[in-house]
């Protein structure tokens, strides 16, 4: 452990089994959060509490497809039942459903909206009601950049993104001050979700570079670029942001 500035926060941290969720995990794992992790995959999940045992022995991994309104109910009922709180949520799952609106399966855009979009609404509106027991609760949404921008083959992806900051702001009016509701946007960030956009660009095999390169600082952002900005979000340092949308994207929307 680094540090003990999280020792007192129970934190749930969706999207953990990959990514920029994993690093959140370990982030708030060697600052001393009590954590409550999700993703689908179990054996992903294990293997990610098991990694943090020797920093941090408070951590728990519950799995769940939270596209469905009851994981969410889920995952918060586990939450309260090992910690007894809640005092934080770092939102992170998300998909990409790629394919132009006259390709897009009706059932891929409901996929894609219920993970990215309807899972926010679900997990805020069965945790809200515990942050509020709490002085300096906080929820930490990862949008994309794709809510200000459009990507090709990406409508559902980019409806979900924007629509996910609207509701970032739209919570912040209804639960300030007792909560803090941010939103991050980051831009090309490496990860397996990356690679997988490739596919909906022209000349899928060079995407990622371009999309490196048409950053300003000439490199991807990495996980732990984008926690510790969370880490940051999630702390007294920030008690005084509150419906704010932070573009982390090393330049690329200034272009
Ligand atoms: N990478 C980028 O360039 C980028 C840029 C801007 C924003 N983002 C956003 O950042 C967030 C994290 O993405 P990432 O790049 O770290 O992607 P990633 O490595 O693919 O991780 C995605 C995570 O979401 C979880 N997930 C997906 N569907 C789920 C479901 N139905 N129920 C529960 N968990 C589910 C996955 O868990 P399982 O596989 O275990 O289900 C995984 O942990 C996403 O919201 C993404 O849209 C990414």
């Amino acid at each position: 452990m680094i540090s003990d500035q999280l020792k007192d926060k129970v934190v749930l941290v969706t999207g953990a089994t990959s990514g920029m969720g994993k690093a959140i995990a370990e982030t708030f794992a060697r600052h001393g959060a009590s954590l409550l992790l999700s993703g689908r995959d179990t054996g992903r999940g294990k293997s990610l509490v098991a990694s943090l045992k020797p920093v941090n022995d408070n951590v728990v991994f519950v799995p769940g497809d939270l596209s469905r309104a009851e994981d969410n109910e889920k995952l918060v009922a586990e939450a309260v039942t090992r910690f007894g709180r809640i005092n934080l949520l770092s939102l992170n799952a998300g998909v990409l459903g790629l394919g132009a609106v006259t390709e897009l399966s009706i059932a891929s855009w409901h996929r894609t909206l219920d993970t990215n979009l309807s899972s926010i609404f679900y997990l805020c509106k069965y945790a809200i009601p515990k942050l509020l027991l709490h002085n300096g609760s906080s929820i930490i949404i990862n949008a994309s950049i794709a809510a200000f921008r459009s990507f090709p083959n990406h409508p559902a992806y980019c409806a979900s993104k924007a629509a996910a900051v609207a509701l970032t702001k739209q919570m912040a009016l209804d639960y300030g001050p007792a909560i803090r509701v941010n939103a991050l946007c980051p831009g090309p960030v490496d990860t397996p979700l990356l690679q997988d956009s490739a596919a909906a660009f022209d000349h899928p095999e060079t995407a990622v570079d371009r999309a490196r390169d048409a950053t300003l600082l000439k490199r991807l952002g990495q996980p732990q670029d984008i926690a510790n900005l969370v880490l940051f979000l999630a702390s007294e340092q920030a008690s005084w942001i509150t419906g704010a949308t932070f573009t982390i994207d090393g330049g690329i929307m200034n272009r």
